[in-house]
């Protein structure tokens, strides 16, 4: 695809109004050496030699650890996972610079109609909540509402959630949502009804109670729908399919209300009912998941508000196997997760009903850890007055440790376990320390040979000592000629052929190219004209400003170098006068 003219000047408008030393800045502490920037690097685990290195004339940063490179589009598309258009809106917003439309006139189209879509799929999602919601307030479903009573929910809540009733019918809705003017497809597309083989329509939710799902912007996008008497052959919830306006994975039940709590910290729980009980508690930060697993999508919605979750699953077994999956899920979303345990009933609703809200405060208090909850659980497995079981325990709670990061925390806990289960502690470090040394062994065979994989393709596996010092001089030179004067002195005798490989070939070819153009280099363009593999390494030809002041003097050695290899290549030429007196001679010449 040709990149429009008005795209590359916003491009461009983008890297100047963003100064990569500020960016960069952001993630890792600079340091200015002579003319550029060094630290450790961001990207990668640097942990004591800053091989990070930022040059403010030129904009653009390199690597020399793990070989990224690049402009400042490069730099935040690799350290916030970005892809190069989201990285590049993220950098317009920031400085501000209006992001152009870049889309063809039948995507604009496309767009419009799914917009246009959803629009009409929120209209009939909140009809028929209002449908359900009168409903339930009707005295011909008075046992409805005694539903929702007996389970101690008072009219405010049923409100504030807007709960409902579905009647036990086969169209009530459809005839409603009909007679609003929409058609039977429309209404199947909205996941508000099922199809039958023969074409026909009828209403999802039949016979139900109602809880409506609402997104962040407060829009009515789904629904679960409960079972009043639990049944054997009938599922005791009904949700809504996912639909152009509901995805299931990246909701949270309760979210539009959480992300107003004023406490902080979310509570994550499995049911509607649990949350709905907790909030009418006062607890408004409690959230579940709609009817799924909860999933890293849901994780990152909550980190945009939160990082601190306390998990208050059913304490039976399958909870605490949710326990287990959804901290697993916290952790990589670098969410502080912690385990309230339900010491009396079966859910977080049963216990605030028996126990009362106080109580439930205690339960928040007392969240544990995620480590010493596993620990605890583990425990449970074995008799510790048998002295295999307390081996095996130990072990076990070794490969538990060595899963925390902070080393003072862990000797916190590892003390605090051992008093707990008179053993010694040093069993247990014994045991860390013994997994640790295997799991780093590997993980340093790994790194060294990703390291020499890094050094090979950086030097295009030159070990010929002749070759390499030709491929460094080019490298010097294809900077120093970035300067008009240089390339005016060397041009008319070296080619970009006459370099050594093909990126280099390439990138004298394009500084040629402009020069000969009158036009100024820019490092920026060159680097993002190069595949992202490349850019590192062109980076590293062009920040590098190596610190001199007579451009053209610091030419003449490479250029001397280079220029013998080529002679003994090609043996025809007559043999060059040193170069340094021909770039002396040159410069005395203009003096
Ligand atoms: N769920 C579901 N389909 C089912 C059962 C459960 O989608 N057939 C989902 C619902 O989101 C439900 C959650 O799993 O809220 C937890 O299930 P459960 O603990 O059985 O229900 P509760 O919400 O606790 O409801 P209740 O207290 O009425 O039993
Ligand atoms: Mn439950």
């Amino acid at each position: 695809m040709a990149i429009s003219v008005d795209f590359q000047a916003f491009v461009d408008e983008v890297i100047e109004k963003n100064d990569i030393v500020d960016i960069v800045s952001q993630y890792t502490k600079l340091k200015r050496v002579g003319n550029r920037y060094q630290g450790l690097c961001p990207l990668h685990h640097d942990k004591n030699t800053p091989s990070f290195s930022v040059s403010a004339d030129k904009q653009l940063f390199h690597c020399f650890g793990c070989g990224a490179g690049g402009t400042v589009i490069q730099f935040v598309m690799a350290k916030e996972n970005l892809d190069y258009t989201d990285a590049l809106n993220l950098l317009a917003e920031r400085a501000r610079v209006p992001i152009p439309d870049r889309r063809t006139p039948s995507e604009r189209d496309a767009q419009l109609k799914l917009q246009e879509k959803k629009e009409k799929i929120y209209k009939m999602n909140s009809l028929a909540g209002k449908f359900f919601y009168e409903n339930l307030m009707s005295p011909q479903y008075k046992f409805a509402l005694d539903y929702f009573k007996n389970r101690q929910l008072s009219e405010d809540t049923i409100r504030h959630f807007g709960l409902g009733y579905a009647p036990d019918s086969w169209t009530s809705l459809i005839d409603r949502l009909k007679s609003e003017g929409y058609t039977e497809n429309e209404i199947f597309e909205a996941g508000l009804s099922v199809k039958r083989d023969n074409g026909t329509y009828f209403d999802k939710f039949r016979d139900r109670v109602m809880f409506p799902i609402i997104d962040l912007r407060g829009n009515v996008v789904a629904f679960g729908g409960r079972i009043l008497t639990d049944k054997e052959n009938s599922p005791k919830y009904l949700n809504s399919p996912d639909t152009p306006v509901y995805n299931k994975s990246q909701t949270l039940f309760a979210m539009n209300f959480a992300k107003n709590s004023s406490t902080n910290g979310i509570l994550l729980m499995e049911g509607y009912m649990d949350v709905i009980s907790l909030h009418q508690a006062g607890f408004t930060n409690a959230v579940a998941s709609c009817g799924t697993a909860f999933t890293e999508q849901q994780a990152r919605v909550i980190k945009k508000y939160t990082d601190k979750v306390i998990l208050c699953y059913d304490s039976d077994e399958a909870g605490q196997k949710a326990t287990y999956r959804a901290s697993d899920i916290l952790k990589t979303a670098e969410i502080k997760a912690r385990v309230l345990t339900i010491t009396s009933g079966k859910d977080p609703d049963d216990f605030i009903k028996k126990e009362g809200k106080d109580r439930f405060q205690i339960l928040i208090d007392n969240a544990e850890n995620i480590i010493s909850y596993k620990i605890r659980k583990l425990r449970e497995n074995y008799n510790l007055d048998n002295p295999d079981d307390k081996v095996e325990f130990v072990e076990k709670t070794a490969h538990i440790f060595s899963e925390m990061k902070n080393s003072v925390e862990q000797e916190i806990f590892v003390k605090k376990i051992a008093d707990e289960f008179s053993i010694s502690p040093d069993s247990i470090f014994a045991q860390i320390r013994n997994l640790e040394y295997k799991t780093k062994t590997k993980e340093n065979s790994r790194l060294i040979s990703n390291q020499q994989r890094e050094i090979n393709t950086k030097n295009q596996h030159i070990t010929n000592p002749e070759k390499l010092k030709v491929f460094n001089a080019e490298k010097l030179l294809l900077n120093l000629l970035c300067d008009k004067v240089v390339f005016d002195r060397v041009s008319p005798t070296l080619n970009p052929e006459d370099f050594s490989t093909d990126l280099h070939k390439n990138l004298a070819e394009i500084i040629y190219n402009t020069h000969k153009k009158g036009e100024k280099i820019n490092p920026t363009a060159i680097v993002s004209s190069f595949s992202p593999e490349l850019m590192g390494r062109v980076s590293e030809i062009l920040a590098d400003d190596k610190n001199v002041d007579d451009r053209l003097r610091a030419a003449a050695m490479p250029y001397k170098i280079i220029k013998e290899s080529l002679n003994s290549k090609t043996i025809s030429d007559k043999s060059d006068e040193s170069m340094l007196e021909y770039f002396k001679k040159l410069k005395e010449e203009k003096q």
